[in-house]
């Protein structure tokens, strides 16, 4: 159930009931040949929308506007500093526990979110902090489908959700494999630690960062959606029976 199509009548009553809610954090950047600029915010709400329908739970509306200025060579992306976006998720957090939401569920479809998000939540009481790729039977997933080609920008699983959820850009060029990195540089960039949106593009001129996005297909988007959905509403539902959020 979506917030923005509630009236404040029924978030009053659903509070009767329920004290949580689900806010999907994604991006507006480049995401390679095949990718819509919206890719994560796209992939952020799907699951939490899917996931609220099994829980019976609220979705709050997708902040979309959060840091990306490694991909601000590539027209298209919108990047907000990671002081911004932290200010803003502390009001969204603020506001929404003044109003009795005890419960607040971040769902994370973005690398560069991860510190940000914690900086500014990650010690809130009553605050969740995840991402719909940690969880174990959406990894099985990935591997069994892509394996090392998943890279780290442009996913073939993030453009699969997307090719189900919205619309599937041919892939041209994007045929071919990208260059393949290595695991030392895999594990130097997680969590979206790129440089410089010059050197960036230069570096990764299409905008794949070793992702062989043409691998995706809606079939597989369908699959991971709903297994990521799955898996994000059981740990929703074990977060907000946890007991008192202030030890959360
Ligand atoms: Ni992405």
């Amino acid at each position: 159930m979506r917030l923005d199509l509630c009236t404040w009548q029924e978030v009053d009553a659903y509070l009767e009931r329920s004290s949580g809610i689900i806010i999907p954090v994604g991006s507006t950047e480049q995401h390679g040949p095949m990718g819509l600029i919206g890719t994560d915010a796209f992939c952020a709400q799907a699951v939490a929308e899917a996931a609220a329908d099994r829980a019976h739970a609220l979705v709050a509306p997708t902040l979309a506007l959060t840091p990306a200025p490694f991909n601000m060579a590539f027209p298209g992306t919108i990047s907000i500093s990671p002081d911004l976006f932290a200010a803003l998720v502390r009001e969204v957090v603020e506001g929404l526990t003044r109003q009795g939401f005890r419960h607040l569920y971040f769902l994370n479809a973005h690398g560069a979110n991860i510190a940000p998000l914690r900086d500014a939540a990650g010690d809130a009481p009553g605050v969740a902090i995840r991402s719909w790729w940690d969880f174990d039977k959406v990894n099985d997933l990935r591997r069994k489908h892509f394996g090392d080609w998943e890279g780290l920008h442009a996913t073939p699983s993030e453009i699969a959700i997307t090719q189900a959820t919205h619309r599937t850009v041919p892939p041209g060029d994007a045929a071919e494999p990208p260059r393949q990195l290595s695991t030392d540089f895999i594990r130097e960039r997680a969590g979206d630690r790129h440089g410089p949106p010059d050197e960036h593009r230069r570096d990764f001129p299409d905008g794949r960062v070793g992702a062989h996005s043409a691998l995706a297909t809606p079939e597989i988007g369908r699959e991971m959606l709903a297994t990521a959905a799955r898996a994000v509403a059981d740990d929703y539902l074990a977060f907000c029976s946890g007991g008192d959020p202030a030890v959360d």
